[in-house]
């Protein structure tokens, strides 16, 4: 039997595993160091950049992981657009088989030209939708921090954009992305209809809330729920259940937000935020709008998890199909979504933040890749960032 990760064990505990969770002693030796803990890796490259950024930071989780004593074996499966080359399927039964099986997954990117006008259940994005279903993956967390040598990348105005550190929670595994009914149709008219379902279960929003407040209590203690409790049944049982969740986190300051005046609110001052939680549709829109604060969306991770089993860590950026395969994509988006995979999946937080470290290095040094570029600073490509963040980790003690 897999030792599986608590990933919601490891949010409450401040990103440290409890103690026996941990170990999976390698088969044939019995080792009582730290060594002795391995690890199994799925790893899922995708489409478009996503096999250059995923490369990257495999080498560069071997590296952290190995400076901690940690081992990590790696199996690349198939998933979106390469899968349905290969298989037919975006996401074959031994592709969920074996991420499920495993301690965490890393994925890159899916989707492309190519099959954007395919039928539903043959697109890449069904691929990601029904791996986080099949995961249980209710809870992403996707952090917008705007790093000191990035502020310029930031197309606000320097003082708006300096210093903001928000965490969005986004449920990943419910409301109108799987709601039913949904499809097309027909109305009275006559007149082709398409429709979708935005449905919440209070389970469904109890859980994430409880997710979200425990993200905001060892962040900046402030966490506001994003809805259109205005407009939508939905939101006004989204926005009941946080409140009365509320009741358990006394430490936290809660605070209600319509999402229209979010959107607005997050271009006119990002600093007021630190934690906000908000349903699927809601927070894919909000996250995108976040990452943009930060410079690039090129630079940002996410880690979903649910209440057992592994978790999916992956960029929040797409797979870029205008530039796959030239080398110019920035893996960095990847490299730290490896290090939320140590921190939040495996609890290994020392070797998370050697990565952190290293990437702040790598842009200390003055690396940039285009997207994050600047007058003044070093243009490079996708591999070389990667060598000089595996250099920042190999120099580390
Ligand atoms: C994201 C993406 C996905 C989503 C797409 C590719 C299905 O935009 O992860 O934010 O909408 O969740
Ligand atoms: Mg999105």
């Amino acid at each position: 039997t897999q030792l599986q990760a608590t990933p919601l064990r490891t949010l409450a505990l401040s990103g440290r595993r409890g103690a026996g969770a941990a170990a999976r002693p390698t088969a044939g030796s019995v080792r009582c160091s730290a060594a002795a803990r391995s690890y199994s890796i799925t790893l899922l490259p995708g489409d478009g950049i996503g096999p250059e950024v995923v490369a990257v930071a495999k080498d560069v989780l071997s590296v952290a992981g190995s400076k901690e004593g940690v081992e990590l074996r790696f199996r690349e499966m198939l998933m979106g657009g390469a899968a349905l080359d290969a298989a037919g399927v975006p996401l074959p039964d031994e592709t969920l088989a074996a991420a499920r099986a495993s301690d965490a997954i890393l994925l890159g990117a899916i989707g492309g030209y190519k099959w954007d006008n395919n039928e539903k259940h043959l697109k890449p994005e069904t691929g990601l939708l029904n791996i986080r279903a099949g995961l249980g993956v209710f809870a992403n967390l996707r952090p917008a921090t705007v790093l000191p040598q990035l502020v310029d990348a930031s197309t606000l105005k320097k003082e708006v954009a300096e210093g903001v550190d928000i965490m969005v929670v986004r449920e990943l595994t419910g409301g109108i992305y799987f709601g039913k009914p949904r499809g097309f149709g027909t109305n009275d008219k006559g007149e082709e209809t398409g429709f979708n379902t935005e449905i919440y279960s209070a389970a469904e929003i109890d859980r994430i809330a409880r997710v979200a407040f425990e993200v905001a209590r060892k962040r900046g203690g402030k966490l506001c729920s994003v809805d259109k409790a205005n407009v939508l049944e939905a939101s006004m049982l989204w926005r009941k259940r946080v409140t009365a969740i509320a009741s358990e986190f006394p430490d936290v300051e809660l605070s209600h937000m319509y999402v229209d005046n979010a959107a607005m609110q997050l271009v006119r001052n990002p600093k007021q935020f630190d934690t906000i939680v908000t349903n699927n549709i809601f927070g894919d829109i909000l996250s995108d709008e976040a990452s943009m604060i930060t410079g690039s969306i090129g630079m940002l991770p996410s880690a979903s998890v649910g209440e057992s089993g592994p978790g999916l860590f992956e960029p929040i950026h797409g797979s870029a199909p205008d530039i796959a395969g030239q080398d110019k994509a920035n893996p960095l988006a990847t490299i730290l979504s490896a290090a939320m995979l140590l921190k939040y999946g495996l609890g290994v937080e020392s070797a998370a933040k050697r990565i952190e470290a290293a990437v702040t290095e790598t842009l200390d040094n003055g690396f940039r890749t285009g997207d994050i570029y600047s007058p003044g600073t070093t243009l490079v490509g996708c591999k070389r960032m990667g060598e000089e963040v595996l250099k920042a980790l190999e120099s580390q003690k």
